[in-house]
């Protein structure tokens, strides 16, 4: 009795405090941090739309809430203890003309509401949402099915009933996701990978290690070499000078062979005036170390990538982004100095002691090296650019034996005589016709953001490659938004014209101050394995930004699956691009490779798993289909007419079709 006594006297105390504190009261939306909500324009305006107008519903005006644009999202991360989100949600009255829109709430990985199409002058929809114990919400406004043409949402009296602390919005959140590392091993015997059409131009000294998986110690042989090259049967390097008279296409028969077996693959080799006839591959150091690059951090790049088994699978280049220079101002004394000796010869910081001996060192393990400037006075970070010393400076990094230069805009803006094409061009017409008379091949990335719809004259002013738009690593999240840009410019690319959307960031990123601890990149494993199918479909340059210090097992899977690198370096040079996109946010990729088959991928970009379908007739193809799945490198058989995969979150299926008789 005593005992009850006391667990009643307990327990009633308990709910009384409970009921003490368990009033709730309202946080309004438009209190939180705007700042953090993506949308499709502009940017997120508390009680007003997006336009900065009074927020509008039907002729009804609401004095609170946000006004944001669809397609967008927003994440919101509770304490488990918030109990309900209410808001009236849809298409501003003044929105200038007839936008549609749809509303999906999903709480840790459920969806919690789902609104029919809402339109300008239409009923909106009434949100009243339970989130007891929820911890996680995504908000996603999609474009209604169509284009996001006056697709304004207004949030009206949007407020989070509360207990216990108030919800944050955060930039970027996603339910707990597992790394599922989906690619088997490299099996034991050979198999040659990378590109298989490469070209080089005559008098040009020739470097290519034979990218191959499979155990060591591994031996190489060749057949129909042209004359000028020869190969480390060892090490699997070729190198040497094709002469002149050579030009044209050379099939050469690459061999490897181990313990466990042997390999054959024809190379093209095209000996000609086009470089980089497949993406070029490789690192470089930007989003890993910013500042901080040294010589000693790019040696250690070019060991890992050979360790690591990424030059095994085609990774090549190994690049100085911008800061190898002396900077006009900064806070390292090492990293300021005479920009340039009384020749006006361009001279690199007090960390790159030693340019050709870098390269030599890059070089000696059959792989290639890149580096940056500006044509501006100065580069992106303040360093000397190449103003004015255009055509000194290119010799010099021929002369330092460098293989690659990315060529970025920047203080170029304040040399421009104006806003024209022309003046765009200038620039790059000018590097693309030194480049073109020197005795290396440099091959030449254009970075000036895509101004002057880069893509239409990138090639024909001498680049390989050009930047579609700005940096991917200040919107990271956004990556498949700036794929799909970057994929309306798929007829622009062919063998040597590349479309860049820029770099891929997985795995761990350095951080901007000296010292910093690395970070891991923001986006989760199903997003890892979307952005890099993305990128091979889109033909990009594969160029990883990552710190290759960290490389774990689960990074190294996504960037290292032959097969789905194979969809990249196919020497059609076909870009892929979208082909359906649907309301229910699911999308079908594809790109016409070389032997007949077709890469499809199907994504889904919705906040939970769900089945993406593609019917054969849908994309064109007729009759059966013979399908590999890519990323688990496994045959799925013949399939008559539509192919159904359950894909994850923000996820994809990425297969290969080749058509079938049977
Ligand atoms: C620009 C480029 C980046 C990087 C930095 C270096 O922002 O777009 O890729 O090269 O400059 O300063």
């Amino acid at each position: 009795m005593k005992h009850w006594m006391f667990y009643c006297a307990a327990a009633c105390a308990a709910i009384m405090t409970t009921t003490a504190f368990a009033e709730t009261r309202t946080v309004w939306l438009d209190d939180l941090n705007l700042g953090m909500i993506r949308q499709g324009w502009g940017k997120a305006e508390a009680k007003t739309s997006v336009q900065g107008r009074p927020l509008r519903l039907q002729g009804k005006t609401y004095a609170r809430g946000v006004g944001s644009h669809a397609a967008g999202v927003f994440y919101v991360e509770l304490d488990g203890s918030v109990k309900r989100f209410q808001t009236t949600v849809g298409v501003d009255d003044d929105s200038n003309g007839p936008g549609s829109i749809g509303i999906t709430l999903v709480g840790d990985g459920k969806v919690l509401f789902k609104s029919p199409v809402l339109k300008t002058g239409g009923t909106p929809a009434v949100v009243d949402v339970d989130l007891s114990g929820v911890t996680k919400l995504t908000v996603k406004m999609d474009d209604g099915g169509d284009d996001n043409h006056f697709d304004h949402v207004d949030w009206c009296d949007a407020k989070f009933i509360v207990e216990g602390a108030d919800p944050k919005l955060v930039k970027r959140s996603y339910p707990p996701e597992e790394k599922i590392i989906l690619t088997p091993k490299p099996p034991q015997e050979p198999r040659i990978n990378g590109t298989r059409v490469y070209g080089v131009r005559p008098g040009a000294p020739v470097l290519y290690r034979i990218p191959a998986t499979g155990v060591r110690p591994m031996q190489f042989s060749v057949r129909d070499l042209p004359p000028g090259l020869s190969l480390d049967q060892n090490t699997g390097i070729i190198s040497g000078t094709i002469a002149d008279r050579e030009k044209g296409t050379h099939k050469v028969i690459l061999v490897a062979e181990n313990a466990a077996g042997k390999a054959e693959r024809e190379l093209r080799m095209v000996v000609g005036d086009t470089l980089a006839l497949t993406p070029p591959m490789g690192w470089n150091d930007w989003y890993a170390h910013y500042d901080r690059i040294t010589d000693a951090m790019m040696r250690q790049a070019a060991d890992i990538m050979v360790s690591t088994g990424m030059a095994d699978v085609g990774y090549q280049y190994v690049n100085i982004d911008d800061c190898w220079m002396n900077f006009v101002k900064h806070k390292d004394p090492k990293r300021m100095g005479p920009r340039r000796d009384e020749q006006g010869n361009i001279l690199p910081n007090a960390y790159f002691p030693d340019m050709a001996a870098m390269t030599a060192y890059i070089h000696a393990k059959g792989l290639k090296a890149g580096l940056y400037t500006s044509p501006g006075a100065q580069t992106c970070a303040g360093c000397e650019g190449a103003w004015d010393k255009e055509l000194q400076d290119a010799r010099q990094f021929a002369a330092w034996n460098f293989d690659f230069l990315k060529y970025d805009w920047c203080s170029y803006q304040k040399k421009a005589a104006n806003a024209s094409l022309e003046e765009m061009k200038k620039p790059y017409i000018k590097m693309g016709n030194i480049l073109k008379t020197l005795d290396r091949d440099i091959v030449l990335n254009l970075c000036q953001y895509g101004m002057g719809d880069v893509w239409n004259w990138g090639a024909e002013v001498g680049g390989q490659c050009w930047r579609t738009s700005g940096d991917l690593g200040m919107e990271l999240e956004r990556y498949h938004e700036v794929a799909v840009r970057n994929a309306e410019h798929w007829q622009c690319a062919k063998p040597g014209a590349w479309n860049d959307p820029d770099y891929l960031m997985i795995g761990y990123e350095g951080a901007a101050s000296e010292g910093a601890e690395a970070k891991a990149f923001p986006l989760s494993p199903s997003e890892q394995y979307s952005y890099f199918s993305l990128w091979c479909l889109m033909a990009s340059p594969l160029f990883y930004s990552g710190d290759m210090t960290k490389l774990d097992e689960f990074t190294l899977n996504i960037l290292c699956n032959p097969e789905v690198i194979d969809i990249d370096q196919d020497p059609l040079g076909a870009q892929g691009h979208p082909v359906i996109r649907r309301a229910d946010e699911t999308e079908i990729w594809t790109k016409p490779l070389e032997d007949g088959s077709v890469a499809v991928g199907l994504f889904n970009r919705a906040e939970i798993e769900q089945p993406v379908k593609v019917a054969w007739s849908e994309i064109g193809l007729k009759g059966k289909q013979r399908v590999r799945d890519l990323w688990r490198q496994k045959d799925l058989g013949v399939i008559d007419t539509e192919y159904t995969a359950p894909v994850s979150r923000n996820g994809v299926v990425l297969v290969r079709v080749w058509p079938s008789d049977n």
